[in-house]
């Protein structure tokens, strides 16, 4: 026998019924997004790989460790997406899209790649729903994309989040900081290998998860206290915006974001019920990025939220988003009746109804069985006797109730009841 094939290690699939929940979770994040002027752009999955690498920052773990890189036919580097934003960059600039309106608002979705260890929730192959708004550094923008996450997510009925905020800083005030922080890492006892990362990025020192390494990072300088006048006000406002419009928030001084792009305002959004990938979604601004990769002097904010991990955060707190049928009717036919309940099905899927049928000439118990199992409202049976009639039987599947309804009105009848149930 052949073997048994999988599909690779880190990527989960999502079949019915756990699929209808997963698209609900894109379409509910995606809803505030639209609402908002966001367009969506459907964007490169692979990119040169250089992209990542300048955009993205050679000093992250996602750009060093986590990459899946091959080199095509024609011996050019190429690297899956493990990112949103940095291609959403190459391709405004590469399209011209920074030269009309500003600021440009842009959504997106679907899989990025990361060679990490698999584990709940952290996956190899994660999907992200996205958003990014360049060319303004009004506080009122960040304020705005922050509120379109944390309205996504309690659209959901999610609660048991958490939203953190910081400022990164900027141009003018992160490099007196850095000089600070690089002075106060010299004096620690760090091994060779984090010696070398603080001197590629010393703020990803301040991440290090261990214990020994934590205890001497508990004096040590942070950003939030060395914000220049700008970056002070410009944080000041955003909160004062998330304030006026309920987004319940609270700063996070020692967040570390896992890409080097970031400057003044950034924010995660933390899930208590998931372990240790808590993680749900994450942003901020990238005021240098744009220029970095070769366009305009346009700043940009966004965020990347983590579809996978939502879709596990609605597990955690019971909530099971989307249609909670599949099916409204199952079409049940006997005997001759076959051909025309064939065509009824199409009548009642062409009238809106959601509509499966009962192939391969099942007897009325097997048949109803799969009406059963189908999960449908309601069961249509039609036999030689009703054809002749002109009539169906309609079973509710929930009450047993079965009523004979003329053909002619049979969607009308359907589509009636199935208000009174789903009003
Ligand atoms: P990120 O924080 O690296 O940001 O990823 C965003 C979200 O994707 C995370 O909060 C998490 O929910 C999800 N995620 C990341 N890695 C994994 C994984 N291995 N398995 C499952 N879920 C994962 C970005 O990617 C930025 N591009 C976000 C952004 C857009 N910043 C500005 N604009």
């Amino acid at each position: 026998m052949p073997d048994k094939l999988y599909a690779p290690k880190g990527v989960p699939e999502y079949l019915p019924p756990d699929s209808a929940v997963f698209r609900a979770v894109h379409e509910a994040l995606a809803a505030p997004a639209v609402a908002a002027g966001y367009g969506y752009a459907e964007l490169a999955v692979f990119e040169d790989t250089s992209l990542f690498v300048r955009g993205v920052g050679e000093s992250t773990d996602v750009v060093s460790k986590e990459m899946y890189t091959l080199t095509d036919r024609g011996g050019r580097s190429l690297t899956l997406r493990p990112e949103g934003t940095a291609g959403v960059i190459r391709s405004v600039i590469e399209h011209g899209l920074d030269r009309g309106q500003l600021p440009v608002k842009l959504w997106y979705a679907g899989p990025f790649f990361r060679a990490e260890r698999p584990q709940h929730g952290r996956y190899r192959q994660l999907q992200q729903f996205g958003v990014e708004a360049i060319g303004s550094d009004d506080p009122a923008l960040d304020a705005e994309v922050i509120t379109i996450a944390d309205d996504g997510y309690r659209s959901l009925g999610l609660t048991g989040f958490r939203l953190e905020v910081t400022s990164l800083g900027c141009a003018v005030c992160r490099p007196p900081y850095r000089e600070l922080l690089v002075a106060f890492l010299a004096g620690l006892d760090l091994d060779e290998e984090t010696r070398l990362r603080a001197a590629l990025n010393p703020l990803r020192v301040l991440d290090d998860k261990r214990p020994e390494v934590r205890a001497q990072l508990a004096d040590a300088p942070l950003i939030i206290d060395h914000l220049c006048a700008d970056c002070a006000a410009h944080f000041t406002e955003v909160r004062g915006l998330l304030d006026a419009t309920g987004v319940q928030h609270v700063v996070n001084p020692r967040m570390v974001r896992g890409l080097d792009y970031y400057t003044r305002t950034t924010f995660e959004f933390v899930h208590d019920g998931l372990g240790a990938q808590s993680g749900i979604g994450g942003g901020g601004r990238y005021d240098g990025l744009m220029a970095e990769l070769g366009g305009q002097e346009l700043s940009g904010i966004g965020f990347g939220l983590g579809v996978d991990r939502t879709f596990l955060a609605c597990q955690a707190e019971g909530l099971t988003p989307g249609p909670q049928r599949a099916l409204d009717a199952y079409v049940v036919p006997l005997g001759e009746a076959r051909l025309r309940a064939a065509v009824l099905a199409t009548e009642l899927r062409r009238a809106g109804i959601r509509t499966d049928l009962a192939y391969g000439g099942r007897g009325l118990k097997g048949a109803m069985k799969g009406a059963d199992r189908s999960g449908a409202a309601f069961a249509i049976v039609i036999g030689e006797r009703d054809l002749v009639a002109g009539v169906a039987q309609v079973k509710s599947m929930d009450t047993g109730e079965q009523t004979a309804i003329p053909l002619d009105d049979l969607s009308s009848h359907l589509i009636r009841q199935l208000k009174e149930l789903h009003p």
